[in-house]
Parts: structure tokens; C-alpha cells; sequence
């Protein structure tokens, strides 16, 4: 038999490929890695290299806390949340608390007890009918297009699954976005996808048809986002397949625009007019807007226009400028707009000085994946969260950066059907649900320690930042200057 083998070499290559086959053929039919479903053998490679972590990948490949935008550490714990597995870290904190930026949150002596354990908020002006209890962590836009129909559905059906909303993205509500039956926020941008009439512009009639559905719970106009501020985008005339154009109510296998601007409104005031008009066309419903703040005076003469009219916005969505996008021109992703920290305590100000703090809950977007990026954003004056990358991390994003090549190696950002359906969306939604549970609940057990029995007790004061070796200083110091909180005075003689 030994000698048969030897004589026919055949049989050694038979041995190699038999097993190689079956391994192709049992990862094509798994459903927990997308990446082995995709790549069934050179997937393993990656597993390889993740394998000799952490004694030879520190060297060669990324530590833990390297890789960007988002670092690995990041990263691992969106993957232990959404699995639902061992979310600690071992040894101790691994970056240089001496160093200028690091930050920390003051804890209490005594820790509490917070009552309330899904942490929701009423979104809803004394104009609004239809007001919405938001979960204060949600899924922030990204249309169907730019991520694939199993991604969609998957966010769509953990968002049911975990009671939190899912904002479709400026690419109009799409079959996917329904089929997974979660609360949608509705997004509507300059080519008013959905609610378009034959020359792009905005159309009551299909507005009002769509926006009755009731998974629809709140419209959100885009003005601008932290990736891209002030630029429009293109629907290659290839990529507008019939199911595409009829989502978003253009011709097929034509080229479509999404300009800078709107063509519905001009100015300040039009565009109060307008939030009116769609609050009107859908019965009440919330209707917000979304913008990266950049030029001040502009939102100032927004909240002047707000006050003196009596007209305003159920919400705003503030996006920093370290907001991702799925295809953006450098120069607008790297320099244009104001991070996220500085765009809160500006919107927070602006609002109080003008008395519109009671109407309007604020959103905030930019890089939120912890229960410590939450509660932040909370003492600049964010009511409620958004994330879109944490929540690609939660369907298997890695981080690959090929968005905007449609090779996405984990089927989320790409229309190409052989990588899109390794994404079980089955599997998937329960990792967008339990991220999303997970968060809430280290979210929780920060503010217990740190003394928060409610939101509304999360304040700047408690928060500090090393500005430079040997000087920090509070939240509340670095982005409320001017009104010294009660308790400011004490904090900074311990800690500075
Ligand atoms: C793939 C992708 C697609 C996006 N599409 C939209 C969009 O259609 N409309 C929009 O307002 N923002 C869009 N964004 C921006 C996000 O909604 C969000 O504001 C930004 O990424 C900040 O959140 P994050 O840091 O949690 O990703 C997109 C982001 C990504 C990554």
C-alpha cells in the first residue's frame, strides 16, 4: 500500500485536496463568520495571523491600541459586546494617563442604584403629536446602497430585536429597511429619495405616502455630515439598478445627483417653514434635523429664527467632523467641519441662551461606542446617541477600509451578491441587539459609579482631560467656561 502511494502521486494530491474540500464546503454553509463564508480557505489566514496575537502581533501588526479610526481595543469590545462574551481586559490600563488628551471620569465614594434600565427619552416639541420614547443609543444613518440588503435587514431586525430606532440614510426607505420590522428614523436629504418628484425635487404627495408607515417613528432632514459637510454625492447611472430607482423614486440606469443644498428651502426661516410643513404631512410625527456645525453665526441666526418664530426642530443631530462616511473627498473628511466635543457645547449654549433647550433633544453622532463615549457626549448636552461604525463593528465590520471599492470582505458595504451573502442576518441581529444591550448596560454601571441616578444628574464638572503634562482640566472648564457649576470648585482643588 506504501509503495502504491509512492507510485501513484496522485493519491498524495487526492489526500490534500479531499479535506480542503470539505473544510471549502462546510465554511460556505456556516453561518457565524462571514469571512469564511466568503473566502472559505484564505480566510483562515486571517485567523492565523489574529492567532498569534499578542506575542509576535505587536510587532509585526497593530497593539491594541493602534489602528485607526477606530483602535483595536475599540474594536474588540463592539466584537465581546455583540457576541456576548468576556467584554474585560486584563492587567490594567494600557494607555499613558500622563500623557495631554488622556481623560477620565471622577467616581464616587458611595455608588447608587439607577432605577431606570433601559435609559429611553421622549423626543417631541409642544408641536409634535406623535412623540417617540429613543432608546439613547441608536443606529445612525447608512442607506441601503451604501451598505448591502443583508446588512440593512440585520441592523433593521436588531433594532426590533433590542428596541432601539435605525435611521435609514439619505437613500430613501427601502424593502430591507421594513423587512426587519425595527423603529425607522427616516432620513431625507437633498435628493429627497422617496419623496422626489420627475425633476428631484421634494414631493408632498410621496412624502406623505411614505411617511405614514408606522415603523417610520421620526424624519430627519440632512443638512449636512461630519464626513463630507457641504458636499453632494453621485448615483453612478450603473448602480442605479431598477431596484434602487424604484426605492428612491428615480429613473433607472440613470445618473442621479445629491446636491450640497436643498431646493426645498433657502435660508433659516424657509427651512423652519419646512420642518412645519413635514411635521403637518406626517400628523405630527418628530421632525428633526442633522448638520455638522461650521459656521457659527449661521446656527446662531437658526435659534434666533427659532425663537422669534416659534418654530423648531424636534431634534438636532450634531455630527462631528470624525463622523465616517462610506466615499468622501479627503480634503472634506480631513478639514472640513467642528469635532463632535466642541460642535455639543456650542449647539447646548446656543440653545439655552435662547430659551429652546425644553423643545429640542439633541443628538449626537462621532465615533460613540462605550458606555464612557455615551455619558461624554451626555454632559455636553446630548439627550441621545448615535452610532454607525460601532454598529458595522457589531455586524463583522474589520475594518478593512474598502467601503468605497465594493470589495467590503464581510458583506456590509458592497452590492456584490457573492460577498453580501455571507452575511446571516440571522446571526447578525442578535449581535447588533446584544451590542446595543451590552452598551446600555455598561452605560448603567458607569453612572452608578460615578454617583448619576439619572441622565439629568451626568454633568461636565466630572469629567476631566489632561491638557498638559501636570494640568487638566474639567469638561466644564474646557467647553462651558463662562458658568461655573457647583461643584466645579472642589473638584478642581483635588484633582489639578
Ligand atoms: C457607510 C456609511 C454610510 C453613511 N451614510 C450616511 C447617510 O446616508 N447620511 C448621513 O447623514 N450620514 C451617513 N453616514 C454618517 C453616519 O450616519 C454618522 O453620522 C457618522 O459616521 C458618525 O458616527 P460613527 O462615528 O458612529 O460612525 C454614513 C456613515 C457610514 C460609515
Amino acid at each position: 500500500m506504501f509503495f502504491s502511494v509512492f507510485e501513484r502521486p496522485y493519491l498524495w494530491l487526492l489526500a490534500l485536496i479531499v479535506p480542503l474540500h470539505l473544510l471549502y464546503l462546510r465554511n460556505i454553509r456556516q453561518d457565524k463568520h462571514s469571512i469564511l463564508r466568503n473566502y472559505p480557505l484564505v480566510g483562515y489566514l486571517r485567523y492565523f495571523f489574529e492567532s498569534i496575537r499578542p506575542e509576535l502581533r505587536q510587532y509585526f501588526f497593530e497593539s491594541d491600541l493602534d489602528g485607526k479610526p477606530f483602535s483595536r481595543r475599540q474594536r474588540s469590545i463592539v466584537y465581546q459586546r455583540a457576541k456576548n462574551v468576556r467584554e474585560t481586559v486584563p492587567f490594567g490600563m494600557q494607555a499613558n494617563s500622563q500623557e495631554p488628551g488622556f481623560e477620565w471620569i471622577a467616581h464616587t465614594m458611595f455608588p447608587v442604584h439607577v432605577q431606570q434600565k433601559d435609559l429611553r427619552v421622549t423626543v417631541g416639541s409642544s408641536r409634535c403629536r406623535q412623540p417617540y420614547s429613543a432608546s439613547i443609543y441608536n443606529i445612525s444613518a447608512m442607506s441601503y446602497g451604501s451598505l448591502s440588503k443583508t446588512a440593512v435587514t440585520a441592523l433593521s431586525a436588531g433594532a426590533k430585536l433590542g428596541g432601539f430606532a435605525h435611521n435609514t440614510g439619505e437613500g430613501g426607505v427601502s424593502p430591507f429597511h421594513i423587512a426587519g420590522g425595527g423603529d425607522l428614523i427616516w432620513q431625507v436629504g437633498t435628493g429627497y429619495f422617496g419623496c422626489r418628484d420627475k425633476d428631484g425635487h421634494f414631493s408632498e404627495n410621496l412624502f406623505q405616502q411614505q411617511v405614514a408607515h408606522p415603523n417610520i417613528k421620526m424624519v430627519e432632514i440632512k443638512l449636512s455630515q461630519g464626513a463630507k459637510p457641504g458636499h453632494g454625492g453621485i448615483l453612478p447611472a450603473a448602480k442605479n439598478t431598477p431596484e434602487i430607482a424604484a426605492i428612491r423614486k428615480v429613473e433607472p440606469y440613470t445618473t442621479v445627483a445629491s446636491p450640497p443644498a436643498h431646493s426645498a428651502f433657502s435660508d433659516q426661516f424657509t427651512l423652519l417653514l419646512f420642518i412645519d410643513k413635514l411635521r403637518v404631512l406626517s400628523e405630527g410625527k418628530p421632525i428633526g434635523i442633522k448638520l455638522c456645525i461650521g459656521n457659527k453665526q449661521e446656527f446662531e441666526r437658526l435659534c434666533q429664527e427659532m425663537k422669534h418664530n416659534q418654530i423648531f426642530p424636534d431634534f438636532i443631530t450634531i455630527d462631528g467632523a470624525e463622523g465616517g462616511t462610506g466615499a468622501a473627498p479627503l480634503e472634506f473628511t480631513d478639514s472640513l467641519g467642528m469635532p463632535l466635543y466642541d460642535s455639543l457645547a456650542f449647539v447646548q449654549n446656543m440653545l439655552q441662551k435662547y430659551g429652546l433647550r425644553d423643545e429640542i433633544k439633541l443628538i449626537a453622532a462621532g465615533k460613540i461606542i462605550t458606555g464612557v463615549d455615551i455619558i461624554k457626549a451626555i454632559s455636553l448636552g446630548a439627550d441621545i446617541c448615535y452610532s454607525a461604525r460601532g454598529m458595522m463593528f457589531a455586524l463583522g465590520c474589520i475594518q478593512a477600509l474598502q467601503c468605497d471599492s465594493g470589495r467590503c470582505p464581510v458583506g456590509i458595504a458592497t452590492q456584490d451578491q457573492n460577498l453580501y451573502k455571507g452575511l446571516h442576518v440571522a446571526d447578525k441581529r442578535v449581535r447588533v441587539a446584544n451590542f446595543h444591550g451590552n452598551t446600555i448596560k455598561s452605560t448603567i454601571e458607569v453612572m452608578e459609579a460615578c454617583g448619576f441616578e439619572s441622565l439629568g444628574q451626568i454633568t461636565p464638572d466630572k469629567i476631566f482631560r489632561r491638557v498638559e503634562q501636570g494640568r487638566n482640566k474639567s469638561f466644564q472648564e474646557l467647553y462651558f467656561p463662562k458658568k461655573a457649576a457647583p461643584s466645579q470648585i472642589s473638584n478642581n482643588y483635588v484633582l489639578n
